[in-house]
């Protein structure tokens, strides 16, 4: 007999890191593998599976405009129930620490299902930074049964925090597989990602700085503050800046308002992998409030300055590959103008460093899905 899985997800990171365990899950006959997309994210979440090849059994199609945490996580919490009230999985498999992910692991243990965690263990020490992200993830570290930690610093974080020792693996992180598995794709099939290829063309001669933004605890003021960085960056016509803005209306408005206009910013939709791969391979230097990006960034030796005061991804900056920059604006232009600038600082942040993973994690996991 096959175990069940039901992997559970529904925004862009969560299916970016989970459609190497998918196809791995696919591949082991000791497994049988379902996926549920809750669909908190709709356009960012189908540009995934589209690339990945991933058919989901189950989409809720939750997403709406704009909703409040509340209302999200609770009809994530009922309609996940739902599904696992019909599938009645041996695993339920959640990523990260999205509203998805907190409403599936609850959802599971409401009915004592076991819960495989995926990219366990990061803490930043601070509830409010990433909000409401830190609490998410705690809340899944009580209900898991399997900790997939990263790496060693968070499967420490886990083990300070009392939990069970033997239930704590460290695995890698699963988005150096996708990382991976995407380039392999491009190699072969450059035209998958030469669509920016009419800006890369206008903006010839001039350094890239690729740019991305959402975080929560950074709307509002955080999230001006981020545009006037980039507005003072735009002022060097030796720039230019390709920022894929994220469809959440409290980043579009700001950057939107703030940001046309500038003949060497180019505010475009959301990139499907493929082309943010792209993205990442001809900038010069990456500046965001992503976590993905924390840890692609320097696999790909691209330094990354970000828009945060604190990280629950610690281990670029112990590499000296990403700094902590904030949501100043003049701290951001200092920071960037110092890699710019200063050729020895550049070369000391742009080694490709990556103590994220392999990019053999999703086989460990399904490995310990199938014997745990
Ligand atoms: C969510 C996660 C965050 C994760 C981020 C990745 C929570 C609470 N937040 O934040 O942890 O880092 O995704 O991007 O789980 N929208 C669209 N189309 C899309 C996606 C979003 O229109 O494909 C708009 C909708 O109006 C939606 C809004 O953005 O209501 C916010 O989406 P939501 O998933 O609630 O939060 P994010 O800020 O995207
Ligand atoms: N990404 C993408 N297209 C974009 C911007 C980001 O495919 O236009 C990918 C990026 O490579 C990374 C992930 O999305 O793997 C990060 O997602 P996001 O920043 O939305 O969420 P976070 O990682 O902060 O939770």
């Amino acid at each position: 007999m096959s175990r069940r899985i039901l992997t559970v997800f529904g925004t862009r990171p969560e299916a970016i890191k989970l459609f190497p365990l998918v196809h791995a899950i696919e591949a082991d006959r000791r497994l049988e593998g379902r996926v549920c997309v809750s669909a908190q994210h709709r356009g960012m979440l189908d540009q995934v599976l589209e690339i990945a090849g991933v058919e989901p059994a189950r989409d809720l199609d939750l997403m709406r405009p704009d909703r409040s945490l509340g209302a999200l996580t609770a009809a994530l919490l009922t309609g996940l129930g739902g599904v696992m009230d019909g599938e009645r999985p041996d695993w339920v498999v959640v990523q990260g620490d999205t509203a998805t992910a907190m409403a599936g692991a609850l959802a599971a243990y409401y009915r004592k299902i076991p819960v495989a965690h995926v990219e366990a263990g990061l803490r930043s020490g601070n509830i409010h930074h990433p909000w409401p992200e830190e609490v998410n993830r705690k809340v899944i570290g009580t209900l898991a049964a399997l900790h997939c930690a990263p790496t060693e610093t968070a499967a420490e974080a886990l083990r300070r925090e009392n939990i069970d020792p033997g239930t704590i693996h460290v695995t890698g992180n699963t988005v150096i597989d996708a990382l991976r598995w995407v380039t392999g794709r491009i190699e072969r099939q450059p035209g998958l990602a030469a669509g920016l290829s009419e800006l890369e063309r206008r903006f010839a001669g001039r350094r890239i700085i690729g740019v991305t933004s959402h975080r929560r605890e950074n709307f509002g003021e955080g999230m001006e503050r981020i545009a006037q960085a980039i507005q003072l960056l735009a002022g060097q016509p030796d720039l230019a800046i390709i920022f894929p803005v994220h469809l959440n209306p409290h980043v579009r408005s700001v950057m939107n308002e703030r940001l046309a206009g500038f003949a060497n910013v180019a505010l475009i939709e959301p990139l499907d992998y493929p082309h943010f791969a792209r993205l990442l391979d001809i900038c010069h230097l990456m500046l965001t409030d992503s976590g993905g990006v924390q840890e692609e960034a320097p696999a790909l030796g691209k330094p990354v300055l970000v828009m945060r005061e604190t990280t629950e991804r610690p281990e670029g900056v112990a590499a000296g590959t990403a700094l902590l920059v904030g949501t100043d604006p003049e701290r951001i232009l200092s920071a960037a103008r110092r890699l710019l600038e200063d050729e020895a600082a550049y070369a000391a942040m742009a080694r490709a460093h990556n103590p994220f993973g392999d990019g053999k994690s999703a086989g460990r996991i399904a490995e310990l899905l199938a014997t745990a």
